[in-house]
């Protein structure tokens, strides 16, 4: 059977894909407040490339760039062979497609539908910043390893509970185990930190919150799903609503799981952060 081998929160901005570009990936410094994220991002990548994953699923969640609030799922699963990147209003970015894989798109979604994870399954689901901002920071063009995003809604009231999320990583750790063959899979949750971007709270961020949700999240999942979304919103930010969809990396993986990397900045506008967990089968010898 397949295996999850470890989980990865992250955040996404996205002023973090164009900085990425603007400084050539690497080759050109980074602007001072974006080069400790580049830094920073270095062990996820090392990281990446020890798992040497099969497989990755990836939870994130669509900014109105692909799906219009005239039809918003809140669950939707892309169960494509490969996925488009969106233009967010700069043009498209100079990346491949992001690669996918039918087989287990069908396999996740027959296995999440059957465990009454409604899921919309998108054949032609397009990409935003939700992946594409800090997919580059971790994994080396051409992407190399298949991906089924699964896209939840952090946008449009009335949004998924916590409860719900978290139960979504227990299912998708099920439907992985599921999978015939010997298969390793990464599952990566991506939600901004905090921060707000509209209204008259516009710039208001919380950095104190960021770094105690990262030290939370490992062992005391049980005291955060206490807490509503809308205090996260307060407190951090209306669009701080995204970090509940960390819950559900947490979820796919065992209790058993450890801390492998642990990191925040706060380049402008959003906190950025970083959670890594492997399972003991992966602990480094
Ligand atoms: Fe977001």
């Amino acid at each position: 059977m397949a295996r999850v081998i470890g989980g990865i929160g992250i955040s996404h901005t996205p002023s973090m894909g164009i900085e990425y570009d603007s400084a050539e990936g690497g080759a050109l410094a980074f602007t001072p407040e974006w080069q400790p994220w580049f830094d920073g991002t270095r062990p996820v990548r090392d990281l990446v490339a020890e798992l040497d994953p099969d497989h990755m699923v990836v939870i994130y969640n669509d900014h109105l760039n692909y799906f219009t609030l005239d039809n918003y799922p809140t669950l939707a699963i892309g169960v494509g062979n490969e996925f488009p990147q969106m233009d967010e209003g700069w043009g498209p970015r100079a990346l491949p497609p992001l690669p996918g894989s039918h087989e287990w798109g069908i396999h996740l979604s027959r296995h999440l539908i059957e465990n009454n994870f409604d899921m919309a399954v998108c054949h032609d689901l397009g990409i935003d910043h939700g992946i594409f901002s800090w997919l580059p920071y971790v994994l080396d063009r051409p992407f190399p390893i298949p991906v089924t995003p699964i896209a939840v809604n952090m946008i449009r009231e009335p949004l998924p509970r916590p409860q719900r999320i978290a139960a979504l990583g227990s299912a998708l750790r099920q439907a992985i185990e599921a999978y015939p063959g010997d298969q390793r899979v990464l599952v990566i949750a991506t939600g901004g930190m905090s921060h707000q971007i509209s209204g008259a709270r516009f710039g208001m961020a919380n950095a104190d919150l960021d770094s105690w949700f990262l030290d939370q999240l490992p062992d005391h999942l049980d005291e955060l799903l206490k807490i509503e979304i809308s205090e996260f919103m307060r407190l951090g930010g209306t669009e701080a609503a995204e970090l509940a969809l960390w819950y559900a990396m947490r979820t796919a993986l065992s209790d058993n799981a450890t801390v492998r990397y642990s990191f925040s900045t706060f380049p402008k506008i959003t906190g950025c952060g970083v959670l890594a967990m492997t399972e003991p089968t992966e602990e480094k010898q």
